[in-house]
C-alpha cells in the first residue's frame, strides 16, 4: 500500500483523527490504534524549513510512526518550496501513506510568517509549495487541510483554486483563521466546497472538519453535506474509544480506562525518554481520568507525579482504597 494512492481504497465515508501537536504523536496513536482504529492518522504539523536546518533533531521526531498506524499522513508546514521538495522526497521515502500540507493554523507565530492559513491570501506561493511536494511526493498522495478564510470567508474562490490541482484529499475545518476555535463550525461551507467539487467534476475527496463529537455525529454530517468523511480532533478528548463503534464512553469502566493510563504512561517513557518533558504526559491524564466517582481527586494527585513510577503507584493506592 506504501506511496501508492491508498485514499482511493478506503471504503466511505472515512473517519480520521485530526492532527494535535504534541497530541496525536505514535504514542498516542498507537494507544489509539488498540482500542478504535481511525480509518486514517495524521503526525503532527511538521516544519520542513526546521526538518532542513541544523535544528532538524528537534523536529524530526515528530514523523516517528509503526505500521500499526497505517495508513498513516505525514502533516507539514513551512513557505520555502524547495523544502516542500525535499521534504516531500524524504517523507515517500521513509514509506509514509500520504503527505498533507497544513494551510489551515492560524497562529499568529506561523501566520506572520506567511505559512499556514496565511497561504489562503497567497496563491501565488500556494501554487509553488504544492507543485514542489506533488513533484518531491512522486507516487505519494498529497492532500491539503485548510480553513474557509482568513477573516472573510472566500470558501468558494479558494476551494476552486485548490481543485485545480488534483489532490488527493482536501480537509476543510469550518472556520476562518480569525474565528479560531471560538464559533461554531460553518459546516454549510463545507457542503458549500462539496458542491464546487462535484460541479467541476473533480475526484478529490472532501473531508469535513469542526465540532464533531462521535461517529453518529459524523455520520449525520456526511449524510447532510454530502462530504466523503470526517476528521475529528477534540471528540478524542472525551472518549478516546471513539472510533470504536463497539464501545462507548458509558460502557468503559474506570478500570479500563486507568488500565489504559497506565499504559499510555509507560509507552511515552519507552518511546521518548527523555526527549518529552513529562508534563506533555500530564495533558493526557483527563483523557482517562474523568466520568467516575473519585476521578477528580485522583487526577489531582496525578498532577503532582514526576515519572511513571509515581503514577503507577498512585493508580494502585486509588485501586486499593
Ligand atoms: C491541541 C491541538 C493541536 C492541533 N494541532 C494541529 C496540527 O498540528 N495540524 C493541524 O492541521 N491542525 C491542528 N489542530 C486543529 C485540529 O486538527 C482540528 O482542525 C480542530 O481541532 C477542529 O476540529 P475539532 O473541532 O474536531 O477539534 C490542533 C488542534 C488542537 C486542539
Amino acid at each position: 500500500m506504501q506511496n501508492s494512492n491508498f485514499w482511493t481504497t478506503l471504503s466511505k465515508p472515512i473517519f480520521i483523527l485530526a492532527p494535535m501537536y504534541d497530541v496525536t504523536d505514535t504514542v498516542f496513536r498507537q494507544i489509539i490504534s488498540g482500542i478504535g482504529k481511525p480509518d486514517v492518522f495524521f503526525t503532527e504539523f511538521v516544519n520542513v524549513e526546521g526538518m532542513c536546518s541544523i535544528g532538524r533533531s528537534n523536529v524530526i521526531y515528530r514523523l516517528q510512526f509503526t505500521e500499526i498506524e497505517r495508513p498513516i499522513v505525514a502533516q507539514v508546514w513551512g513557505i520555502n518550496p524547495k523544502n516542500f521538495y525535499k521534504i516531500a522526497r524524504e517523507i515517500a521515502g521513509m514509506g509514509f501513506d500520504g503527505i498533507d500540507l497544513n494551510f489551515g493554523c492560524p497562529e499568529k507565530s506561523v501566520m506572520t510568517h506567511g505559512a499556514c492559513a496565511a497561504l489562503i491570501e497567497n496563491q501565488e506561493l500556494a501554487k509553488e509549495i504544492i507543485l514542489a511536494t506533488q513533484e518531491g511526493a512522486q507516487k505519494m498522495p498529497v492532500s491539503i487541510k485548510t480553513r474557509i478564510g482568513i477573516k472573510k470567508i472566500v470558501t468558494e474562490d479558494w476551494i476552486t483554486f485548490l481543485l485545480q490541482f488534483n489532490l488527493a484529499t482536501l480537509t476543510i475545518h469550518g472556520r476562518t483563521a480569525q474565528e479560531l476555535s471560538d464559533v461554531p463550525a460553518h459546516w454549510e461551507e463545507i457542503g458549500k466546497a462539496v458542491y464546487v467539487r462535484n460541479k467541476l467534476n473533480q475526484k478529490t475527496l472532501i473531508i469535513g472538519n469542526g465540532d464533531v463529537e462521535d461517529l453518529a455525529d459524523a455520520s449525520e454530517k456526511v449524510k447532510q453535506y454530502g462530504v466523503d468523511g470526517v476528521m475529528i480532533g477534540r471528540g478524542i478528548f472525551h472518549n478516546p474509544w471513539l472510533f470504536n463503534l463497539q464501545v462507548t464512553n458509558k460502557s468503559t469502566s474506570p478500570d479500563e480506562k486507568l488500565n489504559l493510563l497506565l499504559k499510555h504512561a509507560q509507552l511515552f517513557e519507552k518511546t521518548w525518554g527523555n526527549r518529552k518533558n513529562f508534563a506533555i504526559l500530564k495533558k493526557f491524564f483527563k483523557i482517562y481520568c474523568s466520568g467516575f466517582s473519585g476521578a477528580s481527586e485522583l487526577r489531582a494527585k496525578l498532577m503532582e507525579t514526576n515519572t511513571v513510577d509515581q503514577v503507577d503507584q498512585a493508580l494502585k493506592e486509588y485501586r486499593s482504597g
